[in-house]
């Protein structure tokens, strides 16, 4: 980890200290009006009120950012950094949006050169939105893989990816085969996984574009592989789950042809899961199986409104995602916001800490990584966002009338987007805003 040195960062702070959907919300939240974040060597140290740490060693450069709040980084668990040229693209379902968008973009990854010119871009947009570790699905090639981790490295940061396995019902130039997959996905796992912040996810796309055999591969890849993730697609639209069920007749529901190939169990991460029976979810549950929810996604493919306060009861992991680009914003605050939008539509309101939670500790639970990111807390890693909560004139005239923290938050969630995004720490370095104001002077060091 870089950023090597001490130094502090003042502002209103949010702490999340309990799961707000296991304890009541409101006291899962600890908040500083003047607050500060202690970071050495690239993590977190201390988390306190800003004049105690102020005092404590009067040398540490200080960056003071006023009202402004300080949280961790954003963790996007679900997106396709490929699909980032055709986000927002008009009037198609799962299917024929896959068919006519998606896998004609996917087409040109095998090309060096543009997948490394898009993982650029998709990544600095993360950065401008606050998001400083997201779990990505590439392309089939394994070109895409590598643009992407170096990349990745070029910015410090922690990124979970891996290289999509099709072998079927997909066009000819996006399939690989049973072994090819299995070797190529290997290849990268030993030139990836672990190297710097870098960790690497086993990628079958989803059940209709891989041959039990493959499923099987990545299954056994996957068992042989500890502490690499698995990622795939679940039961995000009706027409899906019925094609599902015609290909794979011996399985009794969409989640079971995963547990019939190895490819559930704590580390493998489900995108979608909306149209779920009593059973599966049960599964899910009992084998420790994560959910990425991708709101945006859904409401913008019309797959339907997931219900995860009902996984969240079960103490399935759940956590927040962006789902680019079928999923229609980079946003994190803007995901949140729909997340908040589709819970309603359920008559089941989401609080701003469940929806911040989702967002940080949610998504780093389901990625394997609690404790490392996602909070703001002695020991993680030092990926901070900092938030203006008047960035906007809308913004401003809604926060200044915020009577408490949940209120502040909620404005930000509903209201916010990159513009709210005032700073960027990773691994404790700026990398997106900050203007350090240097050492002070002892005498005149005063929060403003
Ligand atoms: N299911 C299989 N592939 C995809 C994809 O790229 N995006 C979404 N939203 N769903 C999928
Ligand atoms: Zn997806």
């Amino acid at each position: 980890m870089t950023g090597i040195g001490t130094s502090l960062i003042l502002g209103q702070t949010v702490e999340l200290i309990a799961d707000p959907f296991h304890a009541s919300p409101d006291a899962t939240i600890r908040y500083r009006r003047r607050g500060g974040v202690r970071i050495h060597n690239g993590r977190i140290e201390r988390v306190g009120e800003a004049d105690a740490l102020c005092a404590l060693d009067p040398t540490v450069p200080v960056t003071d950012f006023g009202d402004s709040l300080i949280l961790p980084g954003f963790v996007d668990c679900h997106a396709h950094y490929p699909q980032t040229g055709i986000i927002a693209s008009w009037g198609r379902r799962l299917i024929d949006w896959l068919n006519d968008y998606t896998f004609p973009e996917e087409m040109h990854f095998g090309d060096p050169s543009h997948s490394r010119t898009v993982a650029d871009r998709y990544l600095d947009l993360c950065l401008a939105n606050g998001t400083t570790t997201a779990c990505v699905y590439c392309t089939v090639h394994p070109e895409s893989v590598d643009a992407f981790f170096e990349a990745a490295a070029a910015r410090n940061l922690r990124v979970a990816a891996g290289k999509v396995m099709m072998d079927q019902n997909a066009p000819d130039g996006l399939c690989d085969t049973v072994r090819k997959g299995y070797e190529q996905s290997r290849a990268l796992i030993d030139r990836w996984h672990g190297r710097g912040r870098a960790l690497y996810a086993v990628t079958p796309r989803f059940a209709p574009t891989s041959s039990p055999e493959q499923l099987a591969a990545a299954g056994a890849l996957w068992a042989e592989t500890p502490g690499v993730l698995l990622q795939t697609h679940l039961s995000e639209q009706i027409e899906e789950v019925a094609w599902v069920r015609r290909l794979f007749p011996d399985s009794t529901d969409y989640v079971a042809v995963y547990e019939n190939h190895g490819l559930t169990g704590p580390g493998a991460i489900m995108g979608h899961a909306i149209h779920l029976s009593d059973r599966e979810r049960r599964a899910l549950a009992e084998t420790g199986t994560g959910v990425a929810h991708c709101p945006t996604s859904n409401t913008f493919i019309g797959s339907g409104l997931c219900d995860v306060a009902g996984l969240r009861r079960l103490g399935i992991g759940v956590g927040l995602a962006t789902d680019v680009g079928g999923g229609s914003s980079f946003s994190m605050l803007t995901t949140m916001r729909t997340a908040y939008e589709v819970s309603q539509l359920r008559g089941e309101v989401l609080h701003p800490a469940q929806l911040l939670w989702l967002a940080t500790v949610g998504s780093a639970d389901v990625m394997g990584l609690t404790g490392v990111v996602g909070r703001l807390a002695p020991g993680a890693d030092a990926d901070l966002c900092v938030l203006d909560p008047t960035a906007t004139p809308v913004l401003a005239q809604r926060t200044r009338r915020a009577e408490s923290i949940r209120d502040l938050l909620f404005a930000l969630i509903m209201l916010g987007d990159d513009r709210a995004v005032r700073a960027v720490y990773v691994a404790g370095q700026p990398a997106l805003g900050a203007v350090p104001i240097g050492n002070l002077d002892p005498d005149s060091r005063r929060v403003r």
